[in-house]
């Protein structure tokens, strides 16, 4: 029996069991096929029938030290020999350390955080916050975003993943700076613009927050004009409305800077962090607040909690996330390879035709696929993907490469403590994988 117990699984009897028993995320589940992965180590992971891949995704954007780290494996295995849970009513040492290093890292004046388990429930609770201290009930997000899957975050999330989500109001969407690869980009002045139209038609005083992303993620790395955060920051200073800073997936050297707001010197009176906070490799997210926020709440009482606030886990973990970052100087890594990458991407450019767009900001880029570099008409549709996507997703992983891709955008987001090597590594199976998409258009 124990030995049975302990019998590795073949790569079937994984695949087979996780589909027939546990259901997969955002897709209907017939003709899926999860790889069975078993270990992971750097940038690169291997599957149970001896494939190994590298990881140009960071898994969801979040593996950001890199597979297998001893100082986070080692950080929670000595907090789960020393106290794994206590109730958030508690005080203990991981969460007054984590407490304490965020309110360094973190800029301006955020200098208290609330721990959820992962992004969206810092969503939530951003949001449920911001409207606690304004005593306004809208919100404003922007078409192009995600900002979880639950509740007012995927009410707040702008993309279709709302729309069989729509079950309650009082969030409005704005435009992007960003309209497609057709259309391009709006200068900060008309994004901005716009912004300030839609907040007078909705009526300042009823709004409680803009939540939005720095740099946009899923959404395709979509990196603002300059001035535009700087702009919001002020119509959100003229109008009262608190400005919420999704860092889910750009905090945490992502971007090249410790929180992409950085590069803009922007403080948001919100911040909510996930992914990175970890480098996944336990659940744990949170909310920064500025010392005004953190005010209200000192005799208001703050309505909500959860059972795994300050998991002494997750705060064990990204103490040991963290020391690796500096340690390693893994955002000065990030900032350093991400020229790196855009140089990748631009000789992508010159040498497929298929490829319409490429940017990155430090390690977080994306390229944008076409079917005719006049038209600009995208490999796959918003919303939709194309046989000519799936060939290249399928070359992509024939080839050895892990990575995201949706509608007509692939993604390049590794670890960022990816080495040169390991970069020509990845963009040499994305050249290839990239001749069956010129083959596809004609090129
Ligand atoms: C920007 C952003 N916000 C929120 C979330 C939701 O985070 P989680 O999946 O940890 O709930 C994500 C996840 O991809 C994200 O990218």
């Amino acid at each position: 029996m124990v030995m049975e117990a302990i019998k590795a699984m073949s790569a079937e009897e994984i695949t087979e069991l996780c589909l027939r028993h546990t259901l997969y995320d955002w897709s209907a589940q017939a003709g899926l096929k999860p790889l069975p992965v078993t270990t992971a180590k750097g940038v690169h992971f291997q599957t149970a029938d001896g494939r190994r891949f590298i990881d140009f995704n960071s898994q969801l954007m979040g593996v950001n030290a890199g597979h297998g780290d001893r100082r986070i494996i080692e950080a929670i295995k000595r907090q789960a020999e020393q106290l794994p849970y206590i109730s958030p009513f508690m005080a203990h040492e991981p969460r007054a350390r984590l407490g304490k290093k965020l309110a360094e890292l973190l800029p301006g004046d955020i200098d208290k955080v609330f721990f959820t388990l992962g992004g969206t429930d810092a969503n939530e609770n951003a949001i449920k916050m911001a409207r606690a201290v304004t005593g306004r009930p809208k919100i404003l997000a922007r078409y192009r975003s995600y900002h979880g899957s639950t509740g007012t975050a995927v009410q707040a999330t702008g993309d279709p993943r709302r729309w069989p989500n729509e079950h309650s109001g009082g969030v409005v969407h704005v435009l992007d700076p960003y309209h497609g690869i057709q259309r391009g980009e709006d200068t900060a002045e008309v994004a901005l613009t716009h912004l300030e139209e839609v907040i007078r038609l909705e009526g300042p005083e009823t709004i409680a927050a803009f939540i939005l992303e720095p740099v946009t993620g899923t959404n395709g790395v979509l990196i603002p004009p300059d001035g535009y955060l700087q702009g919001v920051r002020e119509l959100c200073d003229r109008f009262g409305i608190l400005l919420i800073c999704d860092e889910v997936m750009t905090g945490f050297g992502r971007t090249g800077r410790w929180f992409a707001v950085d590069h803009w010197n922007v403080v948001p009176d919100l911040i909510t962090l996930a992914k990175g906070l970890t480098s996944s490799y336990v659940p744990l997210g949170a909310v920064g607040m500025r010392k005004h926020v953190a005010a209200y709440f000192d005799d208001h009482v703050f309505y909500g909690g959860l059972t795994y606030n300050s998991h002494p886990l997750g705060c064990a973990a990204a103490l040991g996330t963290i020391q690796a970052y500096e340690e390693d100087d893994m955002v000065g890594n990030s900032r350093r390879l991400g020229e790196i990458l855009k140089r990748h991407h631009r000789r992508l450019m010159e040498r497929h035709p298929c490829v319409g767009a490429a940017r990155n900001i430090g390690l977080f880029g994306a390229l944008e696929l076409v079917r005719d570099r006049k038209t600009m008409e995208p490999l796959g549709p918003f919303n939709g993907t194309s046989p000519e996507m799936k060939a290249v997703q399928q070359a992509l992983l024939e080839g050895g490469m892990y990575t995201f891709s949706r509608w007509n955008v692939i993604m390049t987001i590794p670890p960022l403590c990816i080495t040169e090597a390991e970069l020509d590594e990845g963009f040499e199976i994305l050249d290839s994988a990239l001749e069956v998409g010129d083959r596809a258009i004609g090129a």
